[in-house]
């Protein structure tokens, strides 16, 4: 195990080959340099982790399901504070290792794994930290943003004064270790959006899965696609802070350099087909126990690179085999052995590292209460406050968005007021296909929710599943933010359609409140097909059989008057009906022929009724939109 973790974190940035003098505060101000982002050290053991996927192979007629194995039984146990690298042939498992010991495997697999000797609980996940293989991060978001993003919803530091101040120290040390300082307030981009290049990316995903404080940081190949020097750098940004700090690193790594390869502690040598171990070690012992197997890498530049090629077994005169059985005789005991020292060893639960981690930040475990032992580290209102602060940033960020957005609701306002100019001054008759078009047009700019939803969802699914914060306050910002610009576009529409309809104003009030009110419930409507749809080409489909529910049993083409009696429900249920019904008979009071063409109840009864549905559904599609977020389109592994 290596030194304490608790010694200042404070990596030289002549390390990783940048002059960063001017960007960094001197010397830790604020709670003082025994603040660490780190909560201490753990150590990690697993056993017998392996994993099967069922098959359905061969004839037509005989299409029985046959297991296929993905991870024979693997034992690990990696001290604290070790750098471990995850290396094998591609397809043998190492990813499927890694999601299991990282806990975020959801396909079902056998083992367990130990924390400090005892096995993992709900705390787990706020001790450790998943570094996944894709940048999934908001394109409009600045580097140092995410960063920050990530340690406010991991790291509370209570609300002193000095939060600020602190909070930012910590950020710029960690961008300095992963030398991004010079592109810290560049936005992450994406396709369309210029962005930093696609190394620093892989960097900032590691800087904001580094930053909250984990114990133990798994990362799956953060090194792929990077220049030989970037992934250096990377990798001796993680060694600083195992070292400095007693973080445990496990990495899943292609092709290390000799030098890369240096800074690890630990081996975990994997072969395919199934996946088994062939080396779990020292890294620095591995050659020696080749060379003892007949395989002595001594000649060649690269020993990882040998090492590969030996225990490959698609390549000629590979050792896959022998090297796989000489593990299970040989080097599995003693691998058993220190798994077995952990567990009795024992340590500290992840409840006493957390609360620890607490006082040791200057904040009290005691009024931190309950949240002590929920899934997320900060409170429910940081989260939302956090949230929120990302959500808007974004909003006005993205112009191109909000022009769009607007010039699209003032141009159907406007095609639609002048189909309709001064339709006003013409028969309550004639009227009801411009009020059927303004409902109807105002509902259907409301599906610019739907891509949205499905855009946001993946970093949504990333982030929750990554512990920083809860779906309850990622909706409640969501609804708060998308209604709002909702309500503002439809506002735009109605605004001017009503205008050119030269109907009288003294209306507009009752009329905008009933759209508004069924546009708010299309708008939740909307959100959860954005939950459900697999994806954005098919949300249109999903959309479409309540969309056309709501329009045809309107109140106006199928009304109290015409509809099948098997089918009275739909006009029940719709909501546009509701507000079809409350504009008519409050625009035409007393047109009593209208009112019984149709069917219309024009009673105060009516009114409250309609009022309690609109309002009902709005709440009861956001609760379904929660729900379906939640348990839908989660991210497989
Ligand atoms: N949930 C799952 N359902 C079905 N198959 C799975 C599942 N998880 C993993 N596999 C299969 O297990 C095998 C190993 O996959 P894994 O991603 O762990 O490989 P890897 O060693 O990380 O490869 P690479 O180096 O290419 O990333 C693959 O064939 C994969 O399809
Ligand atoms: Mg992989």
């Amino acid at each position: 195990m290596r030194a304490n973790g608790d010694a200042p974190h404070v990596v030289q940035m002549s390390d990783v080959g940048l002059d960063v003098s001017g960007d960094r505060d001197p010397a830790g101000r604020g709670l003082g340099p025994e603040v660490s982002t780190s909560y201490g050290q753990s150590n990690l053991a697993f056993r017998d982790i392996s994993f099967a996927i069922s098959v359905r192979k061969g004839t037509r007629r005989d299409k029985t399901p046959h297991t296929e194995v993905i991870l024979a039984p693997i034992s690990g146990a990696f001290d604290a504070g070790n750098m471990v690298a995850l290396i094998g042939p591609s397809g043998c498992g190492k990813t499927t290792l890694l999601d299991i010991i990282a806990g975020k495997k959801t396909a079902p697999h056998e083992g367990q794994v130990f924390l400090n000797g005892r096995p993992r609980d709900k705390l787990y996940s706020r001790v450790t930290s998943y570094v996944p293989q894709q940048d999934v991060m908001p394109s409009f978001c600045t580097v140092r943003e995410v960063v920050e993003f990530n340690h406010r919803l991991r790291v509370d530091l209570g609300d002193t004064p000095l939060e600020r101040e602190e909070r930012q120290r910590i950020v710029n040390e960690v961008l300095g270790n992963f030398g991004l300082l010079r592109v810290k307030d560049q936005l992450i981009g994406d396709a369309y959006i210029r962005g930093i290049s696609g190394g620093q990316k892989r960097r900032t995903t590691l800087a904001r899965g580094f930053v909250g404080g984990a114990q133990i940081v798994f990362a799956d190949e953060p090194t792929s696609g990077l220049s030989a020097t970037d992934a250096e750098l990377c990798v001796r940004a993680m060694r600083r802070a195992s070292e400095s700090k007693g973080v445990t690193f496990v990495v899943v790594i292609h092709q290390p350099r000799v030098e890369v390869a240096q800074m690890f502690d630990h081996l975990l040598l994997m072969t395919a087909n199934p996946g088994r171990v062939v080396y779990n070690g020292p890294f620095r012992d591995a050659a020696a126990y080749f060379t003892k197997a007949g395989h002595s890498p001594e000649k060649v530049g690269n020993p990882s690179d040998y090492y590969l090629d030996v225990i490959t077994p698609d390549i000629a005169g590979n050792a896959a085999e022998e090297m796989a059985g000489l593990y299970l005789r040989g080097q599995a005991q003693e691998v058993e052995l220190a798994v077995r020292r952990q567990i009795e060893a024992g340590g500290k639960s992840p409840l006493v590292t957390v609360t620890e981690a607490a006082l040791r930040l200057g904040v009290s475990p005691r009024t931190n209460g309950k949240r002590q032992l929920g899934r997320h580290s900060v409170s429910w209102k940081t989260q939302i406050v956090t949230l929120m602060k990302r959500r808007l940033t974004l909003t006005l960020r993205d112009t191109r968005h909000l022009k769009i957005r607007f010039s699209m609701a003032s141009l159907q306002g406007l095609i639609v007021g002048l189909a309709f100019l001064d339709i006003g001054k013409k028969l309550p008759i004639q009227q009801l296909s411009f009020l059927f078009m303004l409902l109807q047009i105002g509902a259907l700019s409301n599906m610019a929710v739907m891509p949205e939803t499905i855009a946001q969802r993946l970093v949504f699914k990333f982030e929750n599943s990554d512990g920083l914060y809860s779906t309850a306050a990622a909706v409640v910002v969501d609804t708060a933010v998308g209604n709002t610009l909702a309500v503002v576009g439809n506002f735009i529409t109605t605004l001017i359609m009503f205008s050119l309809s030269g109907l009288d104003w003294g209306m507009f009030g009752m009329l905008y409140f009933w759209s508004i009110a069924y546009f708010v419930v299309m708008v939740n409507y909307f959100k959860i097909v954005g939950a459900v749809a697999p994806s954005h080409a098919e949300s249109l489909q999903v959309a479409m059989p309540g969309l056309m529910l709501f329009i045809l049993f309107n109140n106006f083409f199928v009304n109290q008057a015409t509809v099948p009696s098997f089918m009275r429900w739909a006009l029940y249920v719709s909501p546009m009906a509701w507000s079809v019904e409350q504009i008519i008979t409050g625009l035409y009071p007393h047109d009593a022929e209208l009112k019984t063409f149709y069917g219309y109840d024009d009673s105060s009864g009516q009114t409250v009724m309609a009022l309690s549905v609109l309002v009902g559904e709005a709440i009861l599609f956001q609760a379904i939109a929660l729900v379906c977020l939640a348990k839908m389109n989660n991210i497989q592994r």
